[in-house]
């Protein structure tokens, strides 16, 4: 949620700051800018509403820039506007700083320190860049301290860049919860919010921990606690690569990621394969799982959802009790805790705040925790005790795909390797399972023509739809519209097939839409006579069936695999019906409004 970048050194300055930009542009798209300094000391700052396209237009990259920093922006305090658009300055012009992150008691900021600055905006990061230059200017500092001492006083979470023009040879950062990265280069170094915003420039990196002050030259890192004590840290090779965040040849990131889904699928089954073929996670996770009495698992959105499948592998094959919770409602709805609780954090950014302050307190309770996660070395990953990885490569699509069936494949080894080691015999080879279910996910794949014929059938002039099922097509359902309502913005429910006739069912009139999952025999036959009841009704129906179950009727048909692994095929049409319905209603697939990928704030 928002996206920093920011260049010291040799180079074109707007040409990197730019394109980081681009890169990190879907994890927030109301407003971008970047600030640059020539070698005369002049400052160039340049600002838009919208797209990274539109900052583009206006950037001179003619400027011989030395050093510049640059932002794009999820709006949090203040509406998307140019005045609220980062980098922000202090009124005296001395300090620009950008901004990941909420601060809390900016109002509080504002009365003590800054009772006579006249603000442009209604941003935080403006009374944060004022409250810097108001320490530097009441108490004589330079820009290391003041920036010390503001830290000291600000509460909340931040990701900071700034650049004091009294000496712009040193770039600065810090970082409080929301990720920061240092990428080092041949006479160059950066800051970024994500390793992808620097992969076209850098593959190395430095981790930045929260509570910590970073001083970059051209050719100088220099990494120092709020109290002064200097740090040392290693440097990593980033694994993403600069190819892997290209669309190619794809109109949308999102139909390449669902096109990936199987790729995705090999992958994984070649991570967690071991040496005999057998799937296998850490021994050290395997052991502290098998103590747990009790697990929970802890998700946001998408993620939510595919913890819902997870539940049901860690019961049928481990046969260990699970709860789902949703993370922001965690502290609202505390489960009563057993002697031996392990919690699972599901995010494929590993970033997601609302997640992360569970891990927090779960971690000060002193309970276990793993994190399933696409990013190493994410927040997420870094504190919890174990991490199982997505191997989806980088998801860019803000419409979460491949991350979602990478994540219910990672759960379904999981759980089947524990069950194994806990003595319950699974009577199935889950390596070869999955296998098919890739050769399934591309049939579905093949199918496009006829599922934006569908899309078009169903979804083109519709307020209001519905996804239903039972059981594990119930939690597909859920997904399933998700995906629908937040690209197409239609609104869409998913719900339980037999709950519908409790009150639910007066929504469907005449056309409304009812797309039913029916990809279990145990279940197959009441998921189909709640299909009648709103056929009756005047509902729009279709069902995508497993092969097997289908019957006359509008239908998908999806090819056969295992029922237990029924949803990671179930949902591929459903991501590809959103995908496509959203291009006939003329909207941009990849950055639907409102929304970011990464949500870094609670
Ligand atoms: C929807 C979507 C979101 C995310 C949610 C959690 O398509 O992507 O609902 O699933 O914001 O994000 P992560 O998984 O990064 O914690």
């Amino acid at each position: 949620m928002c996206g920093i970048v920011g260049y010291i050194g040799q180079g074109a300055v707007q040409n990197a700051l730019v394109n980081g930009l681009e890169k990190l542009e879907y994890r927030g798209y109301d407003s971008a800018g970047i600030y640059v300094v020539d070698p005369a000391g002049n400052g160039h700052l340049f600002k838009e509403k919208g797209r990274i396209a539109a900052l583009s237009e206006q950037v001179d990259f003619e400027i011989e820039a030395s050093v510049g920093i640059g932002h794009t922006r999820w709006a949090t305090h203040g509406v998307p506007s140019v005045d609220n658009a980062h980098p922000h300055q202090s009124a005296n012009n001395r300090f620009t700083l950008v901004h990941n992150g909420v601060i809390e008691n900016f109002r509080e900021l504002k009365e003590n320190y800054l009772s006579d600055v006249h603000l442009y905006g209604e941003t935080d990061t403006e009374i944060v860049v004022n409250v810097i230059a108001a320490m530097a200017e009441k108490e004589g500092l330079g820009a290391k301290e003041a920036l010390q001492k503001t830290l000291q006083v600000v509460k909340g979470s931040y990701a900071f860049a700034m650049i004091d023009a009294e000496d712009p040879s040193v770039l600065y950062a810090a970082k409080n919860k929301s990720p920061l990265l240092i990428g080092l280069g041949d006479d160059f170094n950066m800051v970024v919010s994500d390793a992808m915003a620097g992969v076209q420039l850098t593959n190395e990196y430095i981790e930045i921990h929260d509570g910590e002050i970073v001083m970059l030259t051209k050719n100088e890192v220099l990494i120092e606690t709020l109290t002064g004590e200097v740090i040392e840290r290693a440097s990593y090779r980033a694994t993403v690569d600069a190819s892997d965040l290209e669309k190619g040849t794809y109109p949308y990131y999102m139909l390449k990621e669902i096109d990936e889904q199987p790729a995705v699928l090999r992958h994984i089954i070649q991570e967690y394969q071991g040496e005999d073929n057998q799937l296998e996670v850490d021994e050290a996770l395997l052991a502290a799982m098998m103590e747990a009495d009790r697990i929970h698992i802890v998700a946001c959105g998408t993620s939510y959802h595919a913890g819902w499948i997870g539940k049901h592998y860690l019961e049928t094959l481990a046969k260990i009790p699970t709860e789902v919770h949703i993370a922001s409602e965690f502290s609202y709805n505390q489960p009563l805790l057993t002697g031996k609780p392990f919690f699972i954090f599901i995010s494929q950014s590993g970033e997601t705040a609302d997640s992360r302050q569970v891990l927090v307190k779960v971690k000060e309770l002193g309970y276990p925790a793993l994190t399933i996660t696409n990013v190493q070395g994410s927040t997420l990953s870094r504190e919890a005790d174990h991490t199982l990885l997505l191997y989806a490569g980088p998801e860019i699509a803000v419409a979460s795909s491949k991350a979602y069936t990478a994540q219910m494949t990672v759960m379904a080894i999981l759980a089947d390797v524990l069950g194994r080691q806990k003595g319950h015999d699974s009577q199935w080879d889950l390596a070869h399972e999955l296998g098919l279910v890739a050769r399934a996910m591309d049939t579905v794949i093949d199918e496009k023509a006829q599922l934006e014929e569908l899309a078009q059938a169903y979804f083109t002039d519709t307020r209001n739809a519905f996804y239903i099922g039972r059981g594990l097509d119930y939690y597909v359902a859920m997904e399933a519209a998700l995906k629908l309502k937040e690209i197409s913005y239609i609104q869409t429910e998913g719900f339980a097939a037999g709950e519908l006739k409790h009150g639910t069912i007066a929504l469907i009139e005449e056309g409304t839409p009812v797309l039913a999952l029916v990809t279990q025999a145990s279940n197959a036959s009441h998921t189909r006579g709640n299909v009648e009841e709103v056929r009756s009704r005047g509902a729009n129906t279709c069902v995508i069936a497993m092969e097997g179950l289908e019957q006359e009727g509008d239908q998908f048909i999806l090819p056969h695999v295992h029922e237990e692994l029924a949803p990671l095929v179930a949902v591929v049409p459903t991501q590809l019906l959103a995908y496509y319905a959203t291009l006939q209603r003329g909207y941009d697939v990849d950055k639907p409004r409102n929304l970011a990928k990464s949500v870094t704030v609670e």
